[in-house]
């Protein structure tokens, strides 16, 4: 099938190469010009395990190009992919839609034949109904020009595997004939037994908020968990493990820590509490206000931690921090909870070197004013304090011992509460966590859980 992929950001540029791998013809669309010459080179603009490789076999196969013409877009495809971001607008907790509507308003006054405009960019609900009227208004042939909505569950680091494999597939359609497009084009997704679910318009745009609102929950709610933990010389990631073997609760996004950051969590659920005030629904979603102050008063408590381990101020103290990333697996820094203790850090007097295995060129380009060096051992020399921020593997490879050599004083703040730290301890650091049992140093540790 021909189909075009509109907006090559991280959900466009995966799922272009995707629907390429998968065998469709596929043209990739995008304003930015020197983001389309990459990726007709065969260059990922961002780092994403697997997807060089398939974006490089793709383009060399003719399978797909990149343009910037919606023009061109509407001529080619049968399908049309709008992948573009939806970032929280700046001073209010909403969804700026901008980018989508651009995308609608350039493309629908060319579509001169039956197509199918598929919504893949997370949207308050109500939007994609909204659409589907500008696009059958603006369109030459009118409403044969159809509207569905397919969220994008993909997570940053396993984003072509989630993609090609995904758990389910969810479309919002408004005719049978969108229905059997969709399967049509997942087909081999679903020969592979992938739950397929059809519903409307406004309960596949509720789907993908609702998933990201559950999963900031889960993880706040462990993070709360965490603070009692610390307050009663409990464990929580033995607490996690604990309530990880019930299988209605599961383990996953249980990892009590530093808390969630990214291009999605934090502004989803501030855009679905928005949406339900909005519909009148607002006191419906108060407890997800909590969810988000819960989860930025991690990094709040990270600094305080830090600070006093740093002997009750920063003024003339030097920080190393390691990771910049929000996760592990990725180079992206948007709303990364490691980057903002640096920066917090940095702000009351501390001299703050960060390291990063991947995502040291966007944070510097995001926080020019930290100081990043290329190896963790760097970023520790001379360190009075320690801090894990970022769960990279290299990092828990680290021997505390040469470590200890290095710094000024071995103080470690575990911000992720996977470095085995009975080892630290042993090697003489002084190790505190967030959440961590560190007063009970006979508790065996959870390396690496
Ligand atoms: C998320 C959703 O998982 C994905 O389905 C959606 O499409 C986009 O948003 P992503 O932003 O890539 O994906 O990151 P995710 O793996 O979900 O992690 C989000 C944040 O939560 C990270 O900062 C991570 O460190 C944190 N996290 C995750 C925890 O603090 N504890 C956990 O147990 C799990």
């Amino acid at each position: 099938m021909r189909m075009t992929v509109i907006g090559t950001g991280y959900l466009g540029a995966v799922h272009a190469a995707c629907m390429a791998d998968l065998g469709h013809e596929v043209l990739g669309v995008d304003a930015d010009t020197r983001k389309v010459a990459a990726l007709q080179d065969g260059r990922a603009p961002f780092f994403e395990p697997g997807l060089e490789e398939i974006l490089v076999r793709a383009v060399r196969s003719g399978k797909l190009r990149f343009s910037t013409s919606l023009q061109e877009a509407a001529e080619f495809g049968d399908a049309h992919f709008i992948c573009v971001g939806t970032p929280q607008l700046p001073g209010g907790g909403g969804a700026d839609l901008s980018h989508i509507e651009t995308v609608v308003d350039g493309l629908a006054p060319h579509l001169t034949r039956d197509c199918l405009v598929i919504g893949k960019s997370t949207v308050p609900v109500g939007t994609a109904a909204r659409l589907a009227a500008r696009i059958a208004g603006l369109a030459p042939v009118g409403a044969a020009a159809g509207l569905a909505w397919n969220p994008e569950f993909l997570r940053e680091g396993f984003a072509v595997q989630d993609t090609l494999r995904p758990d389910r597939i969810v479309v919002g359609v408004t005719s049978d004939g969108a229905d059997v497009l969709l399967r049509e084009i997942y087909a081999s997704v679903l020969d592979l037994g992938t739950p397929y679910i059809t519903t409307d318009l406004a309960t596949a745009e509720l789907v993908k908020v609702a998933a990201n609102a559950f999963l900031a929950t889960k993880i706040s709610f462990i993070n709360a968990v965490a603070n009692v933990c610390d307050a009663a010389g409990a464990d929580v990631m033995t607490l996690a493990d604990a309530l990880g073997h019930d299988t209605r609760i599961g383990r996953r996004f249980l990892s009590a820590g530093l808390g969630f950051g990214g291009g999605c969590l934090s502004k989803d659920i501030r855009a679905f509490m928005t949406r339900a005030d909005e519909l009148g629904v607002g006191d419906s979603l108060q407890f997800l206000r909590e969810v988000d102050q819960i989860n930025t008063g991690r990094r709040t408590l990270a600094v305080e931690v830090a600070r006093e381990l740093a002997g009750g101020s920063f003024t003339g103290r030097n920080v190393a921090v390691l990771g910049a990333a929000f996760k592990p697996g990725t180079d992206d820094v948007r709303d990364s909870p490691a980057l903002d203790v640096a920066r917090a850090i940095q702000a009351e007097g501390a001299a703050v070197r960060v390291h990063d295995p991947r995502a040291t060129y966007n944070a510097r380009r995001a926080w020019p004013a930290l100081d990043y060096v290329e190896e963790a051992v760097k970023a520790c020399e001379a360190a009075d304090v320690v801090l894990h921020l970022t769960e990279w593997r290299e990092y828990r490879e680290i021997d505390p011992s040469e470590l200890a050599s290095v710094v000024r004083t071995p103080c470690l703040l575990d911000g992720r509460n996977v470095l085995p730290l009975a080892r630290w301890r042993s090697a003489g650091w002084t190790v505190r966590t967030l959440g961590g049992a560190v007063q009970l140093p006979q508790v065996p540790d959870k390396a690496g859980a």
